[in-house]
Formats: structure tokens, C-alpha cells, sequence
């Protein structure tokens, strides 16, 4: 029975030939302006609230869009099989549809809206290359270990929003090299956890590390997501960073990166991305001192990270 009245049946002329054959009739005729609500309002006694306004919100905006662009049936074939080679792209490895929400600027929009801080560090994408584990490291160690790229220093402190230090906060690290490879794409060349480390703050909240410049470098393209950047002429770049995950007791939790100031694609992040909060200058430094005060000889980039971390919510 139909939700709300008798079921109703009516003959099929045309279609059954005239047979006199009767096929069950939908509760309502479906027609474009009435669809909507008919597919809503199937979903009415969903119990639990959220899923029904995920829904109803879900199938609104998705019939609005069926109306406004009115796809042929050739489009929305393609579109199927767009989605469909999307998920055959995944696996244990690889995320094809974070890749697309990323290239689409949902995955930033869900981050920014889920991170609404006054006054914290603000939070941008984790992505695909994060472990696990960072191996752990002291302060002042270096984690690259290939030594082709700029030296460079990487030091800040880690602070409530109060101001105060936040002593032994966790700071996970993980950067690309200066061709803009992470080490798990070049297990031949880069050792593992080049790049990563897990460094614990001083009890001043400080925390200091050495590395290199990274590098800009292309997200993934050899997969659907590739493809439609390819059809749309947009490139696949994002601007050389450092990405962060920076933890305190009684706080929460922080994913970012730090942006190089002046790398090429800082205003155009193939994942939308950058936040002018978090680009920062790498200064280069020619003082032989300072060089020894990290243990560096030469000149080397050095770049300034304070990290304000939110308390959690009581
Ligand atoms: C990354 O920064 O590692 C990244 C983020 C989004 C997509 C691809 C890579
Ligand atoms: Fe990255």
C-alpha cells in the first residue's frame, strides 16, 4: 500500500498495446516540477534526523542541478562512467574521490567549516601522503636525508589561545623533496620517512627542525581526476609546503601546512589550499654563526612558525 491512500492502478494503452493489461501507478504522476518532492518525501520517515536532512538537502540541490544544465542521456552516461572509473581508481593506495572532492574545493570547504577558530592557527587539507607514524626525532635534527635542496631551518612555538606556551605538544611533519616527490613515490631514491619527523616542544613550547625547501609538485593526474583537469585546462599543481599535525593535551587537534612565499602556484593551489595565514617567508641567511647555532655551514633558508592551538571544547 502507498504511503497515504489507496493503491491505484491504471490501464497501459499504448505501452502494453492495448491488451487491456493494468501496471501499478506511481502515488503521484512524476513530472519535472513535482520530482523532487516525490523522492523527498519517500525518504520522510527515515529515523534518524541527520541522514533525513542530509537527504532531502542532497536530492534538492541534485535535482536542481538535472534541471538547470538538462543533461542528454550520452552526458549523464558519461557522468556515471566518470564516477565509476573514479572508484576503480581506489584502493589501499590511492583515494580517487578525496582527490576529487579535493580538485572540487569540497575538501577544503568541509575542513574550513569544521575549523571555525577566532584567534588558532587556521587548518588546511591533510592529503594523501600522511603515515602513520613519523619517526620520532629530537629538536634541532635534520629529517632529510638526501641533502640535494636548500638547508633550511623550520622553528616556531606552540601556544594556547591564551598565549601561553603549550610545553611537550607533538608536531608531525612531512614534506616533499626539492623535485617535489614524497618518499613513498620514490622508494628508490628517497629513504623511508625522508622528509617526516615527530618532534615533541621544549619546555618553552618551542621546537626547532632542519630540512630543505620543498618544492611545488603535481597532485596525481593519471587517473579520472587527471583527466578532467585535462579537459577543463587546468593544471595539477600545488605551491611548495610543509604540512603539520600538531597536538597538545586539552586542545585540538591542528592539520595544516606552512606555504613557501613566492613559489609558483601560491595563488592558483590545484586543491584550493593556501590560506594567507599560513604563507610564510623562507628568509635566507648567510651568517656563519647562526648557521652553527643549528649545526648548518653556509647559508640556509630560515623560516618562523608560531602555532596557536584552540582549547577543546569542556
Ligand atoms: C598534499 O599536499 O600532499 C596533497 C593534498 C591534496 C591532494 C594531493 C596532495
Ligand atoms: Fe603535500
Amino acid at each position: 500500500m502507498w504511503p497515504g491512500g489507496e493503491r491505484r492502478r491504471r490501464p497501459v494503452a499504448s505501452a502494453a498495446g492495448g491488451l487491456g493489461l493494468t501496471l501499478s501507478a506511481m502515488a503521484t504522476d512524476f513530472t519535472e516540477e513535482t520530482a523532487a518532492d516525490a523522492v523527498i518525501e519517500s525518504f520522510a520517515k527515515t529515523p534518524d534526523p541527520r541522514l533525513r536532512e542530509l537527504l532531502n538537502s542532497l536530492v534538492r540541490h541534485l535535482h536542481a542541478f538535472v534541471r538547470d544544465t538538462e543533461p542528454t542521456i550520452a552526458e549523464w552516461e558519461q557522468a556515471i562512467e566518470f564516477l565509476t572509473a573514479t572508484g576503480q581508481k581506489c584502493d589501499d593506495e590511492r583515494q580517487e574521490f578525496i582527490l576529487l572532492s579535493d580538485v572540487l574545493g569540497i575538501s577544503m570547504l568541509v575542513e574550513t567549516i569544521n575549523n571555525r577558530t577566532g584567534g588558532a592557527t587556521e587548518s588546511t587539507v591533510l592529503g594523501p601522503f600522511h603515515v602513520v607514524k613519523s619517526p620520532r626525532r629530537e629538536l634541532g635534527d635534520t629529517i632529510d636525508f638526501v641533502e640535494t635542496g636548500t638547508p633550511c631551518v623550520v622553528r616556531g612555538r606552540v601556544l594556547s589561545a591564551d598565549g601561553s606556551p603549550l610545553p611537550g605538544a607533538e608536531l608531525d611533519v612531512w614534506q616533499a623533496n626539492d623535485q617535489g616527490f614524497y618518499d613513498v613515490q620514490q622508494p628508490d631514491v628517497q629513504p623511508r620517512a625522508n622528509g617526516r619527523g615527530l618532534f615533541t616542544a621544549d619546555a618553552d613550547g618551542s621546537f626547532w627542525f632542519r630540512t630543505i625547501v620543498p618544492s611545488h609538485y603535481p597532485i596525481p593526474t593519471d587517473g579520472p581526476v587527471g583527466a578532467l583537469l585535462n579537459a577543463t585546462e587546468r593544471h595539477p599543481f600545488r605551491p611548495a609546503h610543509i604540512h603539520f599535525i600538531v597536538t597538545a593535551p586539552g586542545h585540538r587537534a591542528l592539520t595544516t601546512h606552512i606555504f613557501v612565499a613566492g613559489s609558483p602556484y601560491i595563488s592558483s593551489d590545484a586543491v584550493f589550499a593556501v590560506k594567507k595565514s599560513l604563507i610564510k617567508e623562507f628568509t635566507s641567511v648567510d651568517d656563519p654563526e647562526q648557521a652553527a647555532r643549528y649545526g648548518l655551514t653556509g647559508s640556509f633558508s630560515l623560516t618562523d612558525f608560531d602555532i596557536v592551538l584552540e582549547p577543546a571544547a569542556t
